[in-house]
């Protein structure tokens, strides 16, 4: 084999466990412990049950929601993480909508994702 041959099949190999591996990442299941942590330490479950309606619809409530909605993930994230978003109280007060400790998108899309697999 030449040692261009060689280069060029070598570079499609990664690019296909590239593609494998973003592939399969789409699917992956979430890690649901790490999920509930962040939804503890970010005061989600202060409004939000995974079962029960508390201010929030449960997180069961939300999956059932956007239930085969391919961007749904993308969107609850945007919508999650664009710091504009209010929420309307029983007492009628309003609170920013907002994760209080975290940016980090890998941990949220994670919680995200959990939310929509409920
Ligand atoms: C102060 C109470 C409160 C807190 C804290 C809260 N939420 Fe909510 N959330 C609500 C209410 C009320 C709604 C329903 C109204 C709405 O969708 O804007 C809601 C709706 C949602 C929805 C569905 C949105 C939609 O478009 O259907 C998601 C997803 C969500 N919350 C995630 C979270 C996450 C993640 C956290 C923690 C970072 C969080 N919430 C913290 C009150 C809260």
């Amino acid at each position: 084999m030449t040692r261009q041959a060689r280069t060029s099949m070598l570079f499609s190999v990664t690019g296909a466990a590239i593609m494998l591996a973003f592939t399969l990442n789409a699917f992956a299941d979430v890690d649901a412990d790490a999920a509930k942590k962040l939804a503890r330490k970010d005061s989600c479950l202060r409004c939000h049950d995974a079962r029960k309606k508390k201010e929030g619809p449960s997180f069961q409530t939300i999956a059932y929601k956007y239930k085969g909605q391919p961007d749904a993930l993308d969107k609850l994230v945007k919508h999650i993480t664009s710091g504009e978003d209010r929420v309307k109280l029983s007492d009628g007060h309003e609170e920013l909508h907002k994760f209080d400790t975290t940016t980090d998108t890998v941990r949220i899309r994670n919680l995200i994702g959990w939310i929509l697999a409920q």
